[in-house]
């Protein structure tokens, strides 16, 4: 029964027949025509892939699995896995502030809406509908139509700059949620409409305002004038799920001491127990970092420069880098490197749940920098697993034990405050559902 070699076989013979037994050989095995050939389409690929393809780091399942190992419990769901730690975290959930502040957050990359395209997104405590218009206009709303209760994006169509329930028909206009019409009835009311959400979209993210007082917005997400200018390219994205509080991620910029304990081993090590990794004696990083705020009050400002000291001898790869932290979750980060050019990096953070953040950072830079742009994706996923490593596990301190070399965590934690308001939702409070 083994019919597909005995096919295989039968076109081989005929092929063989065909061109003659020796020429077949020749053919198969001898040209160096033939090899060259191969070669030249593989360094095509190659090339191809390194310069044209971007690279996408999705990483997260291996984490989890950590964690599980971490607590001997046989569990085998993200989710469980999520309502394991929250139950461990939980115990001292009256240190945590409040888990949704106030500002700009890049809820969905640009490029996973098509124009008539719609998406639920759920965070913030909210669940709304993201969609693109024909004439590609991004709106957004809330999810769950206030007719029947139907979720306007599971069947939803966009139509003009309208989103029609799939339920009975109803449509509503994405950039006021009036509700625009009904189909077997002409007795639309004004105040028949939705909750629509102000948006912008900006570097590759289309953000969401989200502000407890619903007062106007007072600062915005600037634009990259090299990505503006499509100078810098789209070249590559990570995206993790973090377990802890939306503030303790942008907190690791101003936590200057962690670089050296678990940044300076070298990327080659991986993220987990690094110390212990052969390849620690291919040398390691130098970083040497200061945290300030800025003259724009939402604004506060890394700067990092960093060498690789090769067999902890040769400085090399000297790179300055400069984060600057726009409001509570967005942040753009620029890499100068003397040798290679610059880099660009937007990164996100959309709070899932109180305790569960998804981050994506996506990398820009000219094509010619493409394969180092595809090491920095490699290289500053490894770092950030590092960080992820003990997010994960770590309790909120709301009154940690300093020295004075740390006052910046402290200047952080105060700028970082002006965030959350007087009608911000308290951890309990958004924190109050079962599953
Ligand atoms: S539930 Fe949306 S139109 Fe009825
Ligand atoms: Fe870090």
């Amino acid at each position: 029964m083994d019919l597909p070699t005995s096919n295989f076989s039968t076109i081989l013979m005929d092929l063989k027949t065909m061109l003659g037994h020796d020429n077949f050989s020749t053919i198969l095995f001898y040209t160096p025509c033939v090899k060259v050939l191969c070669s030249i389409i593989c360094v095509i690929l190659l090339l191809y892939w390194l310069f044209f393809i971007p690279l996408n780091w999705t990483w997260y399942k291996d984490q989890w699995e950590d964690d599980v190992n971490d607590n001997g419990i046989n569990c085998n769901s993200k989710r469980s896995a999520i309502n394991r730690l929250r139950s461990t975290r939980l115990r001292n959930n009256k240190e945590l502030p409040p888990p949704y502040p106030n500002g700009w957050y890049g809820i969905l990359e640009s490029s996973k809406l098509r124009a008539g395209e719609s998406k639920h997104i759920s965070c913030l405590g909210e669940q709304l509908i993201v969609f693109r218009s024909q004439a590609g206009e991004v709106y957004i709303l809330d999810a769950y139509c206030p007719h029947l209760g139907a979720n306007l994006s599971k069947g939803g169509r966009v139509i003009g700059d309208n989103i029609e329930c799939p339920f009975h028909h109803w449509s509503f206009r994405g950039s006021d949620g009036m509700c625009t019409n009904i189909p077997y009835s002409s007795n639309i009311h004004s105040s028949t409409k939705t909750k629509k959400w102000t948006s912008t979209e900006v570097n590759g993210f289309i953000f969401l305002w989200y502000n407890v007082e619903e007062s106007e917005v007072p600062w915005n997400i600037p634009k990259s004038v090299g990505v503006a200018k499509n100078e810098l390219i789209y070249l590559g994205r990570s995206e993790f799920y973090v377990n802890c509080h939306i503030q303790e991620i942008p907190e690791n910029a101003a936590d200057l001491g962690h670089f050296q304990a678990i940044h300076d081993d070298n990327v080659v090590c991986g993220y987990w127990n690094q110390k212990r990794s052969i390849f620690s004696i291919l040398g390691y990083h130098k970083w040497t970092a200061s945290w300030n705020c800025t003259d724009l009050s939402h604004v506060a400002e890394l700067n990092i420069s960093h060498t690789f000291n090769l067999f902890g001898k040769l400085k090399c790869l000297r790179m300055n880098v400069i984060g600057k932290q726009i409001g509570p979750s967005y942040v753009h980060i620029i890499l100068k490197s003397p040798t290679f050019g610059d880099v660009e990096i937007f990164q996100t953070i959309i709070p899932v749940e109180p305790l569960v953040q998804k981050v994506i950072h996506r990398f820009y830079s000219s094509r010619k920098m493409a394969p180092i742009t595809k090491f920095f994706v490699f290289t500053g996923s490894v770092m950030f697993q590092r960080d992820m490593s003990i997010w994960n596990h770590k309790q909120y301190r709301s009154n940690p034990m300093l020295v004075l070399e740390e006052t910046p965590l402290k200047k952080f934690r105060k700028w970082y405050a002006q965030f959350y308001t007087v009608n911000s939702k308290s951890f309990q409070v958004a924190n109050n559902h079962d599953w």
